[in-house]
């Protein structure tokens, strides 16, 4: 098992949750988050000549879905090929194992779990 941690536009969201059902993978969970990556943010220039400044957090969404060992790399490709514009900003994926998973209702293990 491998979580998934996704950082991307939050436009792009829609778009990735559905690819994600057509496979099968439909239980995950979604926060809005702010953040930065390697330009520090954007410089913005104001109107009527009052110079520039920089919004170094932007907005962002990050997406967290646990799947089984065979499904991350199709899990990674369809969150990649979905949240892509080919802009800075388009975001990171995260992968980290994981040790186990239990559905509470049933106290299910593992696999059998996700
Ligand atoms: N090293 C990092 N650790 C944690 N979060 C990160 C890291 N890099 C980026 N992020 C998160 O991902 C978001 C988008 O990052 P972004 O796509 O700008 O990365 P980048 O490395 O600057 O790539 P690009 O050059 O394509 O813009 C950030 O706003 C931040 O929330
Ligand atoms: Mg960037």
């Amino acid at each position: 098992m491998n979580k998934i941690e996704a950082i991307f536009r939050p436009e792009r969201l829609n778009n990735i949750k559905d690819a994600l059902s057509e496979v099968g993978i439909v239980g995950l969970t979604v926060t809005q988050v702010s953040g930065r990556g390697s330009q520090g943010g954007v410089e913005v220039t104001a109107a009527r000549g009052l110079g520039t400044y920089r919004i170094d957090m932007l907005p962002k969404v990050k997406l967290e879905v646990v799947v089984n060992d065979p499904d991350t790399d199709r899990a990674v490709d369809i969150i990649r090929t979905n949240a892509i514009t080919g802009a800075p900003g388009d975001g990171k994926i995260f992968i980290y194992p994981v040790g186990d998973a239990i559905r509470i209702r049933t106290g299910e293990h593992g696999s059998d779990a996700v």
